[in-house]
């Protein structure tokens, strides 16, 4: 049986073949943000990874729409494996804000599905780190959570040569729309600025002409679009964030342009996404304000400004390997307790235990085996001592590294856990 296209096998390392993915690498980067997290003071949260389609359908606009992994459930419901956390979050906050103070800090790390075309940075499953500001206007919270994505890529050992991030505004966006759009009264309406949002989202990777003639259909010409994104004036809400920024010493690592815009269709004010410097990669995360999202989803109920960004892991493992700053996995045990003599086994097996009490990590042998076995398994693991009872009784510790040897003239955890230190 094989797996599904677009889905990950994860094996601890040593990796036995390259077309699967290192559960080991998964847990360093899982730790790198939430630790990152810990240090915004972002309290962690999570929700079901089946929810109502009804929850996407609305909210998220067309693209992600198409990608959803939907089904009727035996209780003949309408339901979608979450494409994305967002709505469940503000789905979520809605229904119990009154609970948290404001601005609520929260982050996530939701396994996701998309039915996607399985290309290079694009699976149908992925893992991604989200962190959300709730129930602040302030471009101060944006920065904040700038800062945050910054300083998230910057734990991996990436530095502003490795990554920029690319500043936009749907505001700028919306009111280029409306002017253009009165001043020429050209054929685009308020209804179809969404489309023309999308068209300026896929500008990048769209053939000239094919988005010149999208625009022209709304009214607008690829020149004058382009010379907007090249002007890159940012506005006040951007110059704010970008001075907020550069306070804190970040401000190499900002930059406005305007071809960003972001797909999905509820975002209302600043949006931004982070890329590799060389261009080499897809979008290694994006975010920005959805002010609109939580009262939407709560039917007018609860109204509370929003904003944050989502990083996938694949995108992040594709850089941080081809920059060479992957640790090395290897599991390394302590200590592996040598049983050459069978009469050894239960003292060994309370030795092993009492070590493992005090937080060690230890391997024996499970049953009998030869000695050079024994001792080669001792090597595979990486441990750094083997341990072995002697008769008087003792125990003997042997530095695999150094290859010193020790004995302690009891069977005492305590004085093996002194020299395992
Ligand atoms: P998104 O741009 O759709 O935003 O996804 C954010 C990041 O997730 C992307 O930049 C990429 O790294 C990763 N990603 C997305 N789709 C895939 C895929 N098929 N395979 C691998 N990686 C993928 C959102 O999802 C928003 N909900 C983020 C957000 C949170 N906005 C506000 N709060």
């Amino acid at each position: 049986m094989e797996r599904l296209p677009g889905f990950r096998d994860f094996y601890p390392e040593p990796l036995p073949k390259s077309d699967v993915w290192s559960a080991d690498a998964r847990q360093y980067i899982f730790a790198k943000w939430r630790e990152t997290a810990r240090r915004y003071g972002f309290r962690e949260y999570d929700g079901p990874p089946v929810e109502p389609l009804e929850l996407f359908t609305t909210k998220s606009g067309g693209e992600i729409v198409g990608q959803l992994y939907n089904f009727r459930d035996k209780g003949d419901r309408e339901v979608a494996l979450r494409p994305e956390m967002t709505p469940s979050l503000a789905r979520m906050v809605a229904a119990h804000e009154r609970n948290y103070k404001k601005p609520i800090k929260w982050f996530a790390i939701p396994q996701l599905f998309r039915y996607e075309r399985q290309q290079k940075g694009r699976l149908r499953e992925h893992f991604q780190f989200n962190a959300d500001i709730i129930g602040e206007t302030d471009p101060a919270a944006d920065a904040e959570l700038i800062a945050l994505l910054i300083d998230t890529l910057r734990s991996f050992g990436l530095t502003a040569q490795d990554f920029c991030i690319r500043l936009s505004s749907r505001n700028a966006w919306h009111e280029f729309y409306e002017r253009r759009r009165q001043g020429a009264n050209a054929g685009g309406n308020g209804e179809r600025e969404y489309e023309f949002f999308q068209i300026i989202d896929k500008l990048e990777r769209t053939p000239a002409d094919e988005s010149a003639r999208k625009l022209a259909e709304l009214g607008f010409s690829l020149d004058e679009v382009n010379q907007f994104i090249a002007g890159g004036d940012p506005t006040a809400e951007l110059k704010s964030i970008l001075d907020n920024l550069a306070a804190r010493g970040l401000g190499g690592f900002a930059t406005v342009d305007y071809h960003v815009i972001r797909g999905l269709a509820y975002y209302t004010g600043v949006v931004f996404e982070a890329f590799d410097r060389k261009g080499e990669f897809r979008a290694i995360a994006g975010g920005g304000r959805y002010d609109n999202l939580v009262k939407l989803i709560s039917g007018g109920k609860v109204n509370l400004a929003s904003l944050g960004f989502g990083m996938g892991d694949v995108v992040l493992l594709e850089l941080l390997t081809a920059r060479g700053l992957l640790p090395k996995f290897d599991g390394g045990l302590n200590a592996f307790v040598l049983i050459e003599d069978e009469n050894q086994r239960m003292p060994s097996l309370k030795l092993a235990h009492d070590l493992r009490a005090a937080g060690f990590s230890v391997e024996y042998p499970l049953t009998p085996a030869k000695a050079d076995k024994q001792f080669k398994r001792a090597q595979e693991l990486k441990a750094a001592f083997t341990l072995r009872l002697e008769t008087g009784p003792a125990v003997r510790v042997r530095n695999l590294k150094t290859r010193e040897e020790k004995v302690v003239a009891a069977v005492d955890a305590g004085a093996v856990a002194r020299l395992l230190k």
